[in-house]
């Protein structure tokens, strides 16, 4: 319990009242604690747990984590307990909703919510990246989710973005996502569409100087990464122009970085590796292949 204590009060001083993974055991660099992760949507924790544990092992996290004075609220989530896992506020009045900063920007998140609270912490520096790379350029995010890649390249001086999403509930979180921050919605497309029923639209709208893809590693009946990745990187080739960016991303354990750099090897011969992103330093791995891969690629001609 107190190397929890001391990494939770470690990575809050870190924060600077932006959203954080405050404890990441899941990246097995914390022995025997490989089942918790701990988010921080300032002034409230949202611990996870992904294996069931004694209620006297969560007793004695809740009152450790009282003990943080930042901490005014948290909640415990036991993932595969499907709706159970929702509204376990442990103590606090930790809203449904609220809205969060990261890189000085508002989103919305649901810290309730079981899986999928409204942003996703691992992409930070993505998001710093294309924030820093998007002034005066023409953005695809694909897979866009609530829009957080948009609002960073917006706020980073983007000419356009387009965002595809086929969940209309994340796409509208994505548009008050933008209000928040003041984005105007001239610069600002948003596609609620299955991507592999919408190319045209996608295509119509391009070329892109700057293509994010960051699917989910397994969708059944919407993604899969083994089977659908290919296709998406098939199409980089009437989305791009010479010098166009892209930034494919994945988040299987199972497939490193190779999974990715061979499909680009096969589909995408003109297009040249240039790095992969490193991770936030709240996301510590003891095997990098195994954390979120974010790699970066330029096309050459
Ligand atoms: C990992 S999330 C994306 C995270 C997002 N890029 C971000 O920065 O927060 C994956 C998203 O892909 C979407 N998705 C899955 N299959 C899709 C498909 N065939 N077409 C369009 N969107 C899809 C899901 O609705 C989900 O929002």
């Amino acid at each position: 319990m107190q190397q929890i204590l001391a990494e939770v009060e470690k990575q809050i001083a870190k924060a600077g009242n932006e959203a954080r993974r405050i404890f990441h055991g899941r990246g097995h660099c914390f022995e025997g604690l490989e089942h918790l992760v701990i988010d921080w949507f300032p002034p409230f924790a949202v611990a996870r747990l992904y294996r069931d544990v004694e209620p006297a092992w969560l007793d004695e996290l809740s009152d450790l984590l009282k003990t943080v004075p930042d901490i005014q609220g948290l909640v415990i989530q036991q993932r595969g307990r499907g709706k159970d896992a929702e509204q376990n506020v442990v103590w606090g009045d930790v809203p449904e909703q609220m809205e969060v900063r990261e890189l000085g920007l508002a989103y919305h998140v649901k810290p309730q919510r079981n899986q999928n609270s409204g942003l996703f912490l691992d992409m930070r520096e993505g998001r710093k990246w294309v924030k820093e790379q998007a002034k005066e350029k023409r953005v695809l995010n694909l897979f866009s989710y609530t829009c957080a890649f948009s609002v960073a390249a917006i706020d980073g001086g983007a000419d356009h973005v387009v965002n595809v999403d086929m969940s209309k509930g994340s796409i509208n979180i994505g548009r008050d996502n933008h209000r928040l921050n003041g984005i105007k919605g001239d610069r600002v497309t948003f596609l609620a569409y299955d991507l592999f029923k919408s190319w045209k639209k996608v295509r119509q709208l391009g070329p892109y100087d700057l293509v994010v893809i960051d699917p989910p590693s397994f969708q059944p009946g919407s993604f899969i990464a083994e089977k659908d990745y290919r296709k998406v990187i098939r199409r980089l080739n009437e989305l791009t122009e010479a010098k166009s960016q892209v930034l494919a991303c994945h988040n299987d354990p199972k497939n490193g970085t190779e999974f990715l750099k061979q499909l680009m090897l096969e589909e995408c011969p003109d297009f040249k590796f240039v790095e992969r992103l490193a991770n936030p330093e709240d996301f510590p791995e003891a095997e990098l292949e195994k954390g979120l891969k974010v790699l970066l690629y330029v096309r050459e001609k």
